[in-house]
C-alpha cells in the first residue's frame, strides 16, 4: 500500500509547536477530551490542539489527500479557490495544496476560533502562497453566509455537528460550491452514514457523485457492512511518541464523497470496496457497480487485468484507465 505523508515543512512546524512538551501527556489530554464529549463539536483546550497536531493530522491529512486524489482519477482538479470548513489546523486545504497545481485562493473556516493561529502558522510553513495569505471565517457550517468558492471541502468535520443540523450543513456547504464539495468522514458506520445521508441530498439537489460512487444509484452498502477505505501512512518520531507506538506506519480508515455541479469527465465503471484477495494465479475483488455489489474473480487467463489486480488496492477505480 503507497504511503501519504504530510509534508516535511509541515512536520517541522509542528515539531517546533511542540518543543520541550511531552507529546505522550498531550495525547492523553486530547483522548480524555474525545472521550468525554463524543458525538459533537470536540472542544479542545491549547495542550489536546497541540496533541491533534502530533497524534491525528497525520491521519487526516492522509485520508484527505488520499480523497482529493481519487477524486482527481475523475475529475481535473484545477481548481483556484478553496474554502475548508472544520478546518482545525488547516489539513484538508494543506492537503488540496498539494495536488491542486492552480490552487490561488483558500479560505479557512471554523466553529472554534482558537485553531486561527496554529492554521495561520501551518500555512506559512507550507510554503504555498494561497495557504500564507488564506482568509479565515469563524462560525458554524451550518449557519454561516459563506462566499462562493470553486472547490468547498469539510474533513472530520461534518460529524462533529449535531445530527440534527447536519443536512442544513451539508446544503449550506453545496450553495458556496460552485463546482465541487468534497466530504472526508471516519471510516465508522457513522462517518459512512453521514456520507450516505449527504449523498441522497446532493443528489435531490442535482450533484453529480464523481467519487467514490461509479453510478447515481441507490447505495447499496449498510451500516453493517459500510462504505468506506484506508490509507497507510507512516509515523515520524513525534507521532511514535504521541501514540506511544513502536510501529513505523498505521492505517486511517476513512469515507469520502466528492460532488461536482457538472458530470464527471471520466468515473470508472466500478469501485473496489473491500482489500483485494490474492490466490495462486487468481484474485478476488468485491466491486461496487451500477447493478449493485458483485465479486468478481481475475485469472492468469484476463493477462493485463490480472496483472492490474495483483497492484489494485482498497478503494481504486476498476478497471484500470
Ligand atoms: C476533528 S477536527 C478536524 C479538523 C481538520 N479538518 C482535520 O481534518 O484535521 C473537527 C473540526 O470541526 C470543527 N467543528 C465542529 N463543529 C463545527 C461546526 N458546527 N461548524 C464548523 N466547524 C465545526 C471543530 O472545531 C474542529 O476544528
Amino acid at each position: 500500500m503507497s504511503l501519504v505523508q504530510i509534508p516535511e515543512s509541515i512536520r517541522n512546524q509542528v515539531a517546533d509547536i511542540l518543543a520541550g512538551e511531552n507529546a505522550a501527556t498531550a495525547a492523553q489530554a486530547l483522548s480524555v477530551s474525545y472521550r468525554s464529549q463524543s458525538g459533537h463539536a470536540v472542544s479542545l483546550d491549547s495542550a489536546a490542539k497541540r496533541a491533534y497536531l502530533a497524534a491525528r493530522m497525520p491521519a487526516t491529512y492522509a485520508a484527505a489527500w488520499r480523497a482529493l486524489d481519487r477524486m482527481a482519477q475523475a475529475e481535473m482538479p484545477d481548481f483556484e479557490s478553496l474554502l475548508d470548513v472544520g478546518c482545525g489546523p488547516g489539513t484538508g486545504s494543506l492537503a488540496a495544496a498539494s495536488l491542486w497545481p492552480r490552487l490561488a485562493q483558500v479560505t479557512r473556516s471554523d466553529l472554534d476560533s482558537a485553531w486561527r493561529p496554529t492554521a495561520e502558522a501551518l500555512g506559512v510553513a507550507s510554503d504555498h502562497a494561497a495557504l500564507a495569505q488564506a482568509r479565515w471565517l469563524t462560525g458554524a457550517m451550518d449557519t454561516l453566509a459563506f462566499p462562493p468558492h470553486d472547490a468547498v471541502i469539510a474533513v472530520y468535520a461534518l460529524n462533529e455537528v449535531p445530527a440534527a443540523r447536519r443536512g442544513d450543513a451539508v446544503r449550506n456547504l453545496w450553495r458556496a460550491a460552485t463546482r465541487a464539495l468534497i466530504l472526508v468522514e471516519p471510516g465508522t458506520p457513522q462517518g459512512f452514514l453521514n456520507i450516505q445521508a449527504a449523498r441522497n441530498d446532493l443528489l435531490s439537489l442535482g450533484g453529480h457523485v464523481v467519487a467514490p460512487c461509479a453510478h447515481h444509484g441507490t447505495c447499496p452498502m449498510s451500516e453493517q457492512d459500510w462504505c468506506h477505505s484506508a490509507v497507510r501512512l507512516p509515523r515520524d518520531a513525534l507521532h511514535r511518541s504521541a501514540k506511544g507506538a513502536q510501529l513505523a506506519f498505521e492505517d486511517e480508515k476513512f469515507a469520502y464523497l466528492a460532488v461536482t455541479r457538472r458530470s464527471a469527465a471520466r468515473r470508472p465503471q466500478a469501485r473496489i470496496v473491500k482489500r483485494p484477495v490474492a490466490h495462486r494465479g487468481h484474485a478476488t475483488l468485491d466491486l461496487c457497480t451500477e447493478t449493485g455489489l458483485v465479486r468478481r474473480t481475475v485469472s492468469r487467463r484476463d493477462g493485463e487485468l490480472y496483472k492490474a489486480s495483483r497492484k489494485a488496492e482498497w478503494g481504486d477505480g476498476w478497471p484500470p484507465d
